[in-house]
């Protein structure tokens, strides 16, 4: 299959059949595709600017950290750095927290505490990080060991701690709503407030990895706003840049950066960090989510796709739970519902399902991993219509009924 071209909520192919964007690519595609506004500014940019080092500020710079600060974190007093995408945040992200508590005068703390079910990105550091299986498989030796904890008991965090000892760790990292490697699972409503809490308590940073539920997915501003807690570090990429230029970005509560700012400490940056064209582009594609209202059409049409999965699969044998929240939902896919039996990891199921739905002409995201090991998700951009919503769940049924009818 070639792509050659998209628009709204379609991408084409050289054999010319058109593809419902279910999946929003990767989740990343938050406007949709083709505006032609964004390849005007983007022409305009490189026009104006090309390759400018990291530290020198520029308009298109001062621009995002305006846009991003004012708009969608907590506060505008918060600080930004802009990077290539979502592991380069993530990495960048635990260095921060080291360099945090090294400046406060605690080398010592170093760990990040993880979840059992997490993915935070394939370098090295975003590996060690998370827990998904199948994209760590044959570097386990290769991964320096962190820390995990529960993906839903938060009182579990404080055991973790008490083996580890306080003392040696710097943060926690998790992402509000699990996407990669759980097809959107929820936790339970307390869950974020009482790791804050635990968290608050031992003087460990928590981070909120929202590459895939910031900037408006979740039908809120942010994710952590949806779940109902303020961390002290964000790292946000995929829908900042709407999928148009590759962009990252980690955003620290002032109490965090400016002790390191009184040393001689300082977080080195990547070649590409903050590149004026992303910086343009990304700055374009918020402006274009405030002004459309897409957050609030994210939140209506995240609930009516809701609405359709439940009826569609409420009592389907092989899904076994219907989760998410906004525009970020997924659906838990087993051998048989009423024992909660997995398929054979042979099988394959989501990747299966994935593909013929793609035959059908609808693209969803297949994810999974260890205790969620099969499910799709979806996450089309927030410009998405009541019928493509139909579209995609109808294509879904029939790929997950072709699929598991072939398995028996
Ligand atoms: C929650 C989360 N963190 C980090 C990443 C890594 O981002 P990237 O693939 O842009 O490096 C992803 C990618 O799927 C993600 O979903």
């Amino acid at each position: 299959m070639l792509v050659t071209h998209n628009e709204g909520v379609w991408f084409h192919t050289s054999d010319g059949r058109r593809i419902l964007d279910a999946g929003g690519g990767a989740i990343v595609t938050n406007i949709g595709h083709g505006r032609p506004e964004i390849a005007q500014v983007a022409a305009e940019a490189l026009t104006q600017l090309d390759y400018v080092v990291p530290v020198f500020a520029t308009e298109a710079r001062v621009a995002l950290v305006e846009e991003v600060s004012d708009h969608w974190l907590p506060d505008p007093s918060w600080r930004c750095v802009f990077v290539s995408g979502g592991s380069e945040s993530v990495d960048a992200a635990i260095r921060v927290a080291q360099l945090h508590h090294v400046a406060c005068g605690r080398p010592e703390r170093h760990k990040v505490i993880g979840r059992d079910v997490s993915y935070h990105g394939a370098t090295v550091g975003a590996l060690a990080a998370g827990a998904h299986n199948r994209r760590r498989k044959g570097l386990e030796q290769l991964l320096p060991s962190m820390p995990k904890t529960s993906h839903h008991d938060p009182d579990q965090l404080e055991k973790v701690i008490e083996v580890e000892g306080a003392e040696t760790i710097s943060a926690f990292i998790g992402e509000p709503v699990i996407g990669a490697a759980a097809g959107a699972y929820v936790p339970p409503d307390d869950y974020w407030a009482r790791i804050s809490e635990i968290c608050a308590q031992h003087d460990i940073l928590v981070i909120a990895d929202e590459v895939m539920t910031g900037f408006g997915r979740l039908g809120k501003k942010m994710g952590h706003e949806a779940l109902g807690f303020t961390p002290d570090i964000i790292v946000a990429g995929k829908g900042l840049g709407g999928g148009y230029v590759p962009i990252g970005g980690v955003y620290c509560h002032p109490e965090v950066v400016e002790p390191i700012g009184k040393t001689d400490l300082a977080l080195m940056f990547y070649t590409f960090a903050g590149q004026d064209l992303c910086c343009s582009v990304a700055t374009k594609v918020l402006e274009i989510v405030r002004t459309e209202n897409l957050v609030d059409r994210a939140a209506v049409m995240g609930e009516s796709l809701r609405i359709r999965l439940e009826e569609e699969f409420r009592d389907h044998p092989n899904v076994e739970d219907i989760r998410g929240r906004g525009l970020l939902q997924g659906l838990g896919l087993v051998a048989d519902r009423e024992t909660g039996a997995p398929f054979p990891r042979s099988a394959a199921f989501a990747e299966s399902v994935a593909n013929a739905a793609l035959d059908n002409g609808v693209w969803v995201y297949p994810s999974g991993s260890g205790v969620f090991d099969d499910a799709v998700m979806f996450g089309p951009p927030f410009t998405v219509e009541e019928d493509h919503l139909d579209q995609m769940v109808y294509v879904t049924r029939q790929a997950i009924d072709t699929v598991a009818s072939g398995l028996k």
